[in-house]
């Protein structure tokens, strides 16, 4: 008999998901320039790193919020003490007006209403807690991030139930698609309290549109059940449309509904749009106080430390930085985003449209040996062991639709995705002139096939170049 839990030996976590298998496989043989230039690039892992010089330089001009200063003196004993779980006033203030300032001022946030976590991953999680009971379920538009497994069901016993998306309308939701999830959870006898969003869509790069949000309002209106919107990419829009939150379109409707409004909350962090995931930045915004109380209270299990909040109310006090910060990053990410956009496209692969994210919903349907997601596997193997990059398959993802992965193009240089492009030209190539040989010799075995009626012959597609034996069937 097990002395351990049954929660800490069950693998409901989603850690054997392709998604963390590819960053295992990056771990052993990571790509370094000089000490390993044949290793493997990491482009599964949303992580900006395109704008640090903005944050380096702001240390360097601010050398008292660094050291832990104010007015010239220590407050190294403050910080360091017992925190108060509400987290520090400054901090919030300065979050919420960072919030606003993403969203163009459009939309006030009350620091009453704000929770403090450590990171979007707590924020999620919290929220679960706050608004679900064990074998309860939300609902989720595919793709989704692969990391809401773990975050919103393993420790919760939360379930998932996807809203299938496809690409004939761009994976966008539908009033079909979330009437038969609502219903799948049903004949599933679970209790459905809510849908959760991201928005801009992690992996999809897009932003929801106001038909969605309102389609999702609705919805949640007349199901009476709750909406989380994941806005953690908000600041990342680099094209139009540009970002609306789903506070702005509540705020905006023309019925003020006060239980609608406290059954909408919405997910924040500085993990993407600052690129500061070491730093574990997260917040819950929610207009239910009970849902407020209750995760201030949760929030004890996963505080952002004193001189992070410290450090980050100066930082984000400072307007002329923010503000400078928002648009710089949003153009060096349009940039890296054309680049990208455009290197798949000279080989022939093509992207969803988007307009946020640090990703692209990449279309390789054409490179699998079958419509299937074993094809998908197989494609995806290919990819991290041979061409030597790791990317997202969209089965991790939960998409409906084998074929499509996620690309990652802020975490690295110009020069390492210059090189990822290479790589993947090459092996699209051979997989091209593979094909072709394949083809000619089908059509070859055909003609000797009518000669040779009684054996047929068929050539297996192979990606490594190596000739192969034709298989006898
Ligand atoms: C949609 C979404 N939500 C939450 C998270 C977790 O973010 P954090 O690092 O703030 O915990 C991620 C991270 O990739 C994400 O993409």
């Amino acid at each position: 008999m097990s002395l351990l839990s049954t929660k800490a030996s069950c693998n409901t976590h989603g850690q054997d998901s392709s998604y963390f298998l590819g960053w295992e496989e990056y771990e052993k043989n990571p790509y370094d320039e000089i000490r390993n230039p044949k290793g493997i690039i990491q482009m599964g892992l949303a992580e900006n790193q395109l704008s640090f010089d903005l944050h380096e330089s702001w240390l360097a001009n601010n050398p008292e919020a660094a050291g832990l200063k104010r007015g010239g003196q220590s407050i190294f004993r403050e910080l360091a003490l017992f925190q108060d779980y509400h987290g520090l006033p400054e901090f919030k203030k300065a979050m919420v007006e960072f919030m606003s300032e993403i969203r163009g001022n459009k939309v006030t946030f009350d620091t009453n209403n704000l929770v403090l976590t450590a990171g979007a991953t707590s924020a999620n999680e919290t929220l679960m807690f706050c608004l679900a009971e064990q074998g309860d379920a939300f609902l989720l538009p595919t793709p989704y991030y692969p990391g809401f497994d773990r975050d919103l069901k393993w420790r919760t016993g939360v379930e998932i139930v996807p809203i299938h998306c496809t690409s004939s309308n761009g994976f966008q939701i539908t009033e079909d698609a979330l009437e038969k999830a609502y219903q799948d959870g049903q004949s599933r006898n679970l209790r459905v309290k809510g849908v959760l969003i991201t928005n801009p869509s992690n992996p999809l790069g897009t932003t929801t549109t106001l038909k969605e949000m309102n389609l999702l309002l609705n919805f949640i209106e007349e199901k009476q059940i709750h909406l989380i919107s994941d806005e953690i990419y908000s600041g990342t829009v680099f094209n139009n449309p540009g970002f609306v939150s789903v506070m702005e379109v509540l705020n905006n409707r023309s019925s003020k509904n006060d239980i609608l409004s406290q059954r909408v909350h919405v997910v924040y962090s500085l993990s993407k749009d600052l690129g500061l995931p070491g730093f574990r930045i997260g917040a819950i915004y929610s207009n239910d106080k009970m849902v407020v109380a209750a995760a201030t209270k949760m929030s004890s299990f996963g505080l952002i430390s004193s001189q992070t909040q410290y450090l980050l109310s100066a930082m984000l006090s400072d307007k002329k930085f923010t503000k400078t910060y928002i648009s710089e990053n949003q153009k060096r990410l349009k940039k890296r985003h054309e680049k990208i956009v455009v290197g798949l496209e000279k080989i022939g692969i093509s992207c969803l449209k988007s307009n946020a994210g640090l990703f692209c919903w990449v279309d390789m349907r054409h490179l699998l040996k079958s419509n299937t997601f074993e094809a998908e596997i197989d494609l995806w193997k290919k990819i991290v062991y041979d061409v030597k990059l790791n990317i997202s398959p969209g089965s991790s993802c939960h998409c409906t639709e084998p074929g499509w992965f996620r690309v990652c193009f802020a975490n690295m240089s110009e020069e390492t995705l210059d090189l990822s492009l290479q790589r993947l030209k090459a092996f699209v190539s051979e997989f091209n002139l593979i094909k072709q040989q394949s083809s000619l010799n089908s059509s070859s075995i055909i003609k000797n096939s009518r000669r040779k009626s009684i054996t047929k012959w068929v050539f297996r597609l192979s990606f490594d170049g190596t000739e192969r034996e034709p298989e006898q069937r």
